[in-house]
């Protein structure tokens, strides 16, 4: 059956400890809090199996879990959290973008945002990594929980205007990882990329 192994592979910290030429890659990536570990729990409907906290972040690696021993989820550390230290803000974009414009494995991306807010500079930044690598991409609107229905539509055009290439229902979702919105309509995106 699909998606019924997920299995932590590793974290890793530099480089040189990514998987090489084993299965191909889905990254998530983007700003802290906005939900990646959380979206990985929910997907695969296990509790605990990504660390995730209120507290911006939390993830400090590159995580990779096994799926179906068919792929990699690659739940990345997010960007943009003002209290960490220069310095390991630094140190975590470079071994981000070095990931993404040089890993040969990295088949597609999940962009994961907050709906409530639209992308910031650094998710600019982002998405002109992953397009400059030439990875596809698929945009998460992750908390949608926490809109009324009235207001999900305004904040999908709005952020849809900074991702225009991405259609809704195919390469942009709207997603809850607490009420388990979207997740019928993302396994089914990634069961068209990975099965
Ligand atoms: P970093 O590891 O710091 O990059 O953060 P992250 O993007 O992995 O976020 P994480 O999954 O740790 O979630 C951050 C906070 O948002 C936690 O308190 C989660 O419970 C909460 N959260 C995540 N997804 C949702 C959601 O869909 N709805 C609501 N209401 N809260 C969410
Ligand atoms: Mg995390």
């Amino acid at each position: 059956m699909m998606f019924d192994n997920i299995t932590f592979y590793k974290s890793v910290f530099s480089l040189k400890e990514i998987p090489g030429k084993s299965l191909p890659q889905l990254i998530l990536c983007g700003r802290s809090n906005v939900g990646k570990s959380s979206f990985i729990n929910s997907l695969f409907t296990r509790k605990n199996l990504a660390k995730t906290s209120s507290t911006p972040g939390k993830t400090r690696s590159i995580n990779f879990y096994n799926v179906d021993d068919l792929f990699f989820i690659v739940d990345l550390p997010g960007f943009g959290y003002a209290k960490i230290s220069i310095e390991e803000r630094e140190k975590w974009g470079k071994l981000a973008s070095k990931y993404i414009s040089t890993s040969d494995q990295i088949k597609h991306a999940f962009h994961i945002v907050d709906i409530r807010h639209d992308p910031t500079s650094l998710d600019l930044t982002l998405n002109e990594w992953l397009n400059h690598a030439g990875i596809q991409f698929t945009v998460i609107l992750n908390k949608a929980d926490k809109l009324k229905q009235s207001e999900l539509n305004k904040a999908i055009n709005s952020v849809q205007k900074f991702f225009p290439g991405n259609i809704p229902g195919s390469s942009l979702f709207i997603y809850s990882a607490v009420k388990g919105t979207g997740k019928k309509e993302v396994r089914k995106k990634i069961a068209g990329l990975f099965y």
